[in-house]
């Protein structure tokens, strides 16, 4: 009996000596993911949603060739920074396979149709919105506690590499989704889009209380310029004016939202990543960037493949990295490479205040 509990006890010292190891200086660090589709690998297949990608012709490039919720035909943004971390990609945090050791790569909460406000995507249903996100972040730390202890979940944590994607939604699927919509008679446009930023503002604090210390927030996307919207309120093909002009002041706001938690947090947690100047790039030049168009969706039907949703009775094009966009809203894996390379090695113009190259070498160093 006496032997058998020594040796319970030299395994179970033995299992967090070797975990402790796995999270310490020389292991890739965690990463954490939240926010929408454009983050999303995968949690809306557990939920009973229309928002999903988990039916063919997704995942069409994947490793694998099966749609797995990515709404992409390959890797979606959070994978190819995990490639770039060296890590394997982070499981969605709904994924039955999300358990012991797997837990310690990091996690994905990010879940398709959401936004900054609790009453955007709710045409979806049954989808996790970012306050119960955090929720399960919260409960993710105590079910790495349970493994590694205290001190060392902490550590992981702290630092860990974080990504939040949010705010495309909060206009698309809200604001503008209907004509007089209820956003949209309360709210102004400028107002509306200070009130995103104070409650966007409300949900980075508490990801600090919650352990973030290096947080990259992206921005929306030029709004007007997905194959939707040229399709719906484009003329001759032109990005969509209402929904850029959104985008245009929502992402200078942010910028300057993010200087004012890192001056009161008194430490470069928060970094704003430009995803509008990142895609306005391949979306004014596509063939500087080896795209055949910008316009048009790889997959879907209608004007510009920009109406309804992607599905096995789509038009789909045959080489997925000739073009900007797989779907109507969401880029290709080839653009999701173009935006994590400025990610990685953008200018102050794309990255602010740093890039995370310099993220890395800066916490390399501590
Ligand atoms: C959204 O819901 C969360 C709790 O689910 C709540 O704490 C938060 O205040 C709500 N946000 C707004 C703007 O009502
Ligand atoms: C971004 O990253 C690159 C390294 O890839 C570095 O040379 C450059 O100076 C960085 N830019 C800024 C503004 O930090």
């Amino acid at each position: 009996m006496e032997t058998t509990l020594a040796i319970f006890l030299f395994l179970t010292l033995l299992l967090s000596f070797m975990s402790s190891f796995v999270v310490g200086q020389n292991g890739p660090r965690a990463f954490f993911v939240f926010g929408d589709s454009l983050v999303d690998s995968g949690n809306n297949n557990f939920l009973a949603t229309t928002a999903r990608a988990d039916s063919p012709p997704y995942g069409i490039d994947y490793p694998t060739h099966r749609a797995t919720g990515r709404f992409s035909n390959g890797l979606n943004i959070p994978d190819i920074i995990s490639e770039r971390l060296g890590s394997q990609p982070t499981l969605p945090y709904l994924s039955p396979e999300l358990t012991g050791q797997r837990l310690l790569v990091g996690a994905n909460f990010a879940s398709a149709g959401i936004g900054i406000l609790n009453d955007t995507g709710i045409q979806f249903l049954n989808i996790i919105r970012i306050y119960r996100q955090l929720d399960y972040f919260r409960q993710y730390q105590q079910r790495v506690r349970a493994l590694i202890g205290e001190a060392g979940a902490k550590q992981l944590v702290n630092r860990a590499l974080v990504l939040i994607t949010l705010g495309g939604n909060d206009f698309v699927n809200n604001y503008y989704l209907v004509p007089f919509s209820v956003r949209s008679t309360q709210f102004t446009l400028p107002a509306y889009v200070d009130y995103l930023i104070q409650e966007y503002s409300r949900i980075l604090e508490k990801l600090y209380d919650l352990g973030a210390r290096r947080v990259l927030v992206t921005g929306t996307g030029p709004l007007g310029c997905v194959p939707s919207e040229i399709a719906q309120r484009g003329r001759n093909g032109n990005c969509a004016e209402e929904p850029q002009r959104a985008a245009a002041l929502f992402n200078p706001r942010l910028v300057d939202m993010i200087s004012k938690l890192n001056n009161k947090a008194g430490s470069n947690v928060f970094v704003a990543a430009n995803a509008f100047k990142m895609h306005m790039d391949f979306i004014e030049s596509p063939q500087s960037y080896g795209f055949v168009t910008s316009k048009v969706a790889c997959c879907g039907q209608g004007p510009y493949n920009g109406l309804g949703i992607c599905s096995v009775v789509s038009n789909l094009c045959p080489n997925r990295d000739a073009y900007a966009f797989w779907d109507a809203f969401h880029p290709t894996e080839k653009a999701n490479r173009l935006i994590v390379e400025q990610i990685l090695s953008g200018n102050t113009d794309y990255m602010h205040p740093m890039n995370l190259s310099t993220i890395m070498e800066l916490d390399s160093r501590v």
